[in-house]
């Protein structure tokens, strides 16, 4: 039985009392703070995925899963993507604040500085096989820079945590455009400091040293609007493994790489990839969608619906509504006509009618219409994920800088409910 009062929750279990206090956000939500439940009551909760579990306070970004509302730092998701640049948001997420015009010119001059890998980073890149996959090439080569800025690896230092957000914001473009560029045997391309942050990622990955490439501003813009949406979103499976790994007080580059391997399931960030794949093969089974959306709903196939649900948004994912109709301005703009956008629009227009996914709200999520988006870019679907990583990465980083900031954080070292066998005794190998 549960009673709340002002500040305070009590359980009664077994005849007896437990109080504990609440702690009530900006917003209003309340979160009841079990930390002395172990101490003084010597006992646990059990919250399978941490759906009800908050690990930390933040202040860094609100999303209302009940209202479809997302705000970094306070400021809607739709004005950011409007008006903002990512390294703009990049600065709002990890600084707090946005910055001045002359703060941001600061700032930008800064990942100009750091855009270069150190040359030896170079035969790790070679080492890779031909068909490695990005995400693999990228977590490495982000745990690899580890080893060339050892110096500053002092969480509790802060220049030099300083330095390493800036280096990894800066280098983390050349990795993928490295990673990629492996991938199909191509020159690794060095990067443009006169171009702007995604200007120079699209010149680093579709340019060649043999002949001049040309920035369309479409694209540009549209990859600057992609990063901005994917940049934070509170605590998820990714961002909170990169606070699991950083409570250690591993350093930043270690904690971001933890997070990459984290985004990289098809349950996360790979599901945009994972939506791409999804459409295809209804486009070659002859496009039906109906067939598909029984499959998802069928308890007995393993079949589900990429690119939709989401633990938090029970009503439409705001970036998925941005999104939907900035998919179909993109395409139109650069002329593409994909069949797959066709279909996705069935998909969705099925589902959302459907009673299955009525009752359950699910609702498309930020992955279904990116990946329409990155392809009619050009971008080959396996960087898909290595987009929406470094669109993450100021989040990331925002994140541990917060956890390693707040005075409460402890060591990530959740309990468990054994379940396994009692004591018992061991028989030696020729007696078993
Ligand atoms: N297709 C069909 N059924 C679904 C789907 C789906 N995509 N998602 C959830 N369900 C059903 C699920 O079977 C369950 O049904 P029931 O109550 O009858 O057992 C119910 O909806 C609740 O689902 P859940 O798995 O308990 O929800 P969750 O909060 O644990 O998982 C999710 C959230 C995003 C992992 C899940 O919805 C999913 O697997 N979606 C497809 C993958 C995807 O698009 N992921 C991207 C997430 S958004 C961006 C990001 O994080 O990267």
């Amino acid at each position: 039985m549960f009673k709340t009062s002002d500040g305070e929750l009590t359980v009664t279990h077994d005849d007896q009392d437990y109080t504990f206090p609440t702690v009530t956000g900006t917003e209003g939500d309340v979160g009841v703070d079990i930390s002395r439940l172990r101490g003084d009551h010597k006992k646990i909760t059990l919250d399978y995925g941490f759906a009800n579990t908050a690990a930390c306070r933040s202040s860094i970004t609100y999303v209302n899963g009940e209202t479809g509302e997302l705000r970094y730092r306070g400021y809607r998701i739709e004005d950011l993507a409007a008006k903002a640049t990512f390294p703009e948001v990049a600065y709002l997420l990890i600084n707090g604040e946005l910055p001045t015009k002359v703060e941001l010119e600061e700032y930008e001059a800064e990942l100009r500085g750091h855009t270069l890998l150190n040359e030896e980073m170079k035969a790790m890149f070679d080492a890779f096989p031909r068909g490695a996959h990005p995400m693999g090439i990228l977590s490495a080569a982000t745990a690899a820079m580890s080893t060339f800025y050892e110096r500053y690896h002092d969480p509790r230092d802060e220049e030099s945590v300083k330095e390493s957000t800036v280096r990894l914001m800066a280098k983390l473009p050349t990795v993928a455009s490295f990673a990629y560029k492996k991938s199909i045997g191509q020159p690794y391309m060095y990067p443009r400091n006169d171009l702007d942050y995604s200007s120079n990622f699209l010149y680093m990955m579709f340019g060649l040293p043999v002949e001049p490439y040309e920035i369309d501003p479409v694209v540009a813009r549209a990859l600057d609007v992609l990063l901005i949406l994917h940049a934070d979103h509170e605590q998820n499976c990714s961002t909170s493994t990169v606070r699991l790994v950083g409570s250690s007080e591993a350093n930043l580059f270690a904690s971001v790489a933890g997070g990459m391997n984290a985004l990289w399931g098809p349950l996360h960030g790979g599901a945009n990839s994972a939506v791409i794949a999804m459409l295809t093969q209804i486009d070659q089974d002859g496009g039906d969608v109906d067939k598909y959306v029984a499959k998802a709903k069928d308890k007995d196939d393993p079949f589900r619906l990429m690119g939709f649900g989401h633990r938090v948004y029970k009503n439409f994912d705001p970036r998925a509504t941005i999104l939907k109709d900035f998919a179909a301005d993109v395409l139109e703009r650069l002329g593409v006509n994909d069949p797959l956008l066709n279909i996705a629009l069935k998909l969705e227009e099925h589902a959302l009618t459907d009673d299955y996914f009525v009752e359950r709200k699910l609702y498309p999520n930020v992955d279904f219409y990116s990946g329409m988006i990155f392809r009619s870019l050009g971008f080959p679907v396996r960087m898909f994920t290595v987009l929406f990583a470094i669109g993450r990465l100021p989040g990331w980083m925002a994140q541990w800088k917060e956890m390693i900031e707040d005075p409460n954080t402890r060591i990530g070292r959740p309990r468990q409910v054994y379940a396994g066998y009692q004591e018992r005794e061991y028989t030696a190998v020729d007696e078993r």
